[in-house]
């Protein structure tokens, strides 16, 4: 089988070579597409391939259309909102993800972050500390348990809100978190809420300005989940009307240039999505799809599809 490694934004060398390997040792063909520019380049390289590892990739219906072999997609990391899941399912792809294994890489660069923001971005002027704030999660998958990990780690308290884990509230206990009944209870009772949850239609804009605003003075949010999530418009007015409230995120708001003009190291946004830019988490979540893909292959095993079967 042909197996495309189609990344815009490629894996470590290390972890390229890694991915190759579990292919290959099970008797596939590895095809590789970094950095491309064009989507002509995609739509070119996926015609005749069995198999996909992605990451951020837009892979749209034309994508799926072209690709008349494909059997199967594996997203490696945790969101697949750049996947079209109703044309891969009416293509007969299986599409899956890696759930977990990029979670701590994101985690620690909340806390990267984080410290930028308190500690005034590094620019010798007082700052606050970590320990004892009030630290909210919003949704509580891989990466909010892991955030909620270091969290406790600093000395903070931390609290926790998720339509599920509000009717589990006992699931909090053993990661030390107090769970909470509402978004609204969650950015009232914060100083810093670090949002986590996937881009969907129930998500999308969710994080307007009548959550931000029940933040306390003070407030910081930091997002490594989805741009989709926030309202940007809504942000830049409470950042206008509030001189001290904080903002960071590896997802860069539409707004970025008028942003770093105006709030200066109130706001932090990385140059390109970066949660998952480490060697790790590429070797994870690489070797993972890669596995998943192989197993897929020889013995059907469809752990971790995320879209219905046609
Ligand atoms: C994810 O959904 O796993 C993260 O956002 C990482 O995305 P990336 O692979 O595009 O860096």
């Amino acid at each position: 089988m042909k197996f495309l490694i189609a990344t815009e934004k490629p894996f470590s060398p290390a972890a390229v070579k890694q991915i190759r390997e579990v292919i290959e040792n099970a008797g596939h063909e590895t095809i590789l597409l970094e950095r491309y520019v064009e989507k002509s380049e995609l739509l070119a390289a996926v015609q005749s391939v069995d198999a996909m590892i992605v990451r951020s990739d837009i892979i749209d219906k034309e994508i799926l259309d072209a690709a008349t072999n494909l059997k199967i997609i594996v997203r490696a990391g945790a969101g697949y909102d750049n996947i079209d899941l109703h044309a891969a399912t009416a293509n007969n792809v299986c599409v899956m993800n890696t759930p977990g294994q990029n979670a701590n890489a994101v985690a620690e660069l909340v806390f990267g972050m984080l410290l930028y923001l308190v500690r005034s971005g590094f620019d010798g002027s007082i700052g606050s500390e970590l320990k004892g704030k009030k630290i909210g999660l919003h949704a509580f998958g891989y990466v909010g348990k892991r955030v909620a990990e270091i969290a406790n780690g600093f000395g903070m308290v931390v609290l926790a809100y998720s339509p599920s884990l509000a009717l589990n509230p006992e699931a909090g206990k053993r990661f030390n978190v107090a769970v909470v009944q509402s978004p609204e209870e969650l950015y009232e009772s914060c100083d810093i809420v670090s949002l986590h949850m996937p881009a969907n239609e129930q998500t999308r804009g969710s994080i307007n300005y009548g959550l931000l605003g029940r933040l306390p003075q003070n407030g910081v949010v930091i997002n490594t989940a989805r741009k989709e999530v926030i309202d940007e418009t809504a942000l830049m007015r409470i950042m206008e009307e509030r001189a001290n409230f904080k903002y960071a995120t590896d997802i860069k708001p539409i707004n970025h240039d008028k942003m770093v003009r105006k709030f200066g190291n109130r706001y932090l946004a990385s140059v390109k999505k970066s949660g998952a830019q480490t060697n790790e988490a590429n070797l994870n979540a690489g070797i993972a799809a890669a596995e998943q893909i192989v197993r897929y292959f020889a013995e059907g095993d469809e752990t971790f599809r995320v879209n219905p079967v046609k």
